[in-house]
């Protein structure tokens, strides 16, 4: 028999309310807490080994985090199996200057990778944000042509590519292209980015050609959030079954997910569906799921048991439906590693998204998680 799922809800928060209220005589905990293991008693599989039936499973990085003198880099190694640059694979990190490449801190995250036995994930190539003017304006401000445009995103990507080719095995070739948003559907393409503006759609295409050649074995995706919105995900299908019925090289898409603790396991399941007919990999490339309802929500700055219970119900959902799709899912990674390093925190607004916490170590959820894993 399936639970209605706002019976679920309703179950937990009133047994988070009996259980706070018949706790006034709290039993302090022992806080010798044995390595790997909660003070459950609960042994720590890690995330690499307790997913390595299913998908890689990888974390965003920065470069400090990426050092085995650090707790981040020893919890890198520990849980994952792939990594992605946060920031230093983005344009204006590798070619802020026309013709200067500055390689070193995504060097040290492809090195950590290989050093580690882990995956690298490339992110990214080709978006309308954290790109360096000089992709798109000349010296008056003006957009440049289309002719120079294209040009000068060919050789970023194939200096790119070629440098990392066999050190990075899937690249976001081509991020957040399409509109949203946008309820009625009615406009496909993100019509404000300057690549639109000076190619039109085709860039995507031309995106994708050059990551190609200069990789034929790199797994290329598109890779977008909010793709699980009825709207947007139509304009996904629609942008990629074009690319593909006109052999333009493409191997997979992402979804971002960038999910909330009421994220309807629906859609999710819906998109999945829609994008297998595609027959493509999926890879969800940036998962994290802030505490909150909604933006409305007053923030905090401590975590507690109603985030908890909100978290351990999304993040089994999630994983519950990640499992199903688990023949075309071939990576899930986090934008981040635990609680400590998140874009999503604000000042006295923690996002608290994460599977590990601010100290690195496993959440309730993420026994949760492991305990549905092991159930399957
Ligand atoms: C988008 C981008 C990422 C990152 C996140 C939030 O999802 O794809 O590179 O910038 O936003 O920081």
């Amino acid at each position: 028999m399936k639970i209605n799922k706002s019976k679920l809800w309703a179950l937990g928060a009133s047994v988070l309310i009996i259980w706070s209220c018949s706790n006034s005589e709290e039993v302090i905990p022992d806080l010798n807490v044995p390595e790997d293991e909660e003070d459950t008693g609960e042994v720590v599989i890690p995330l690499k080994e307790l997913f390595e039936d299913y998908f890689e499973i990888g974390a965003a990085v920065t470069p400090q985090q990426a050092d085995l003198g650090t707790a981040h880099g020893q919890t890198l190694r520990k849980h994952f199996s792939s990594i992605t640059a946060e920031n230093v694979m983005k344009p204006d990190a590798l070619q802020r200057v026309k013709g200067q490449y500055t390689w070193s801190s995504a060097d040290q995250l492809v090195q950590f990778a290989k050093d580690n036995n882990m995956l690298v994930r490339g992110h990214c190539l080709t978006w309308h944000s954290q790109s360096p003017d000089w992709m798109f304006y000349d010296e008056n401000g003006d957009l440049l042509s289309r002719e120079l445009a294209l040009a000068q995103l060919e050789e970023h990507i194939t200096t790119v590519v070629t440098r990392y080719k066999d050190d990075v095995y899937a690249w976001d070739v081509v991020n957040e292209a399409m509109f949203d948003w946008d309820p009625a559907g009615v406009i496909e393409y993100r019509e404000d980015s300057p690549w639109y503006q000076m190619i039109g759609e085709t860039y995507i295409d031309s995106a994708f050609v050059y990551a190609r050649r200069a990789d034929p074995n790199a797994k290329l995706f598109y890779n977008d959030y909010n793709s699980i919105f009825s709207w947007k995900r139509n304009k996904i299908y629609n942008m990629v079954k074009r690319l593909k019925d006109n052999n333009i090289p493409i191997d997979g898409i992402g979804l971002q997910g960038h999910w909330m603790v009421n994220t309807s396991e629906a859609d999710i399941r819906t998109t999945l569906d829609l994008f297998r007919s595609l027959d493509v990999e999926i890879q969800i490339t940036e998962l994290d799921i802030p505490v909150y309802l909604s933006s409305d929500e007053p923030g905090a700055t401590v975590y507690n048991d109603t985030f908890s219970f909100r978290q351990k119900m999304a993040y089994t959902m999630i994983f519950d439906v990640l499992l199903d799709y688990s023949d075309i899912i071939t990576n899930v990674t986090f934008w981040g590693i635990g609680d400590d390093h998140t874009w999503l925190d604000q000042p006295g607004r923690k996002a608290f998204p994460f599977l590990l916490d601010e100290e690195l170590n496993p959440k309730p959820v993420y026994f949760e998680v492991q305990k549905l894993v092991q159930n399957r």
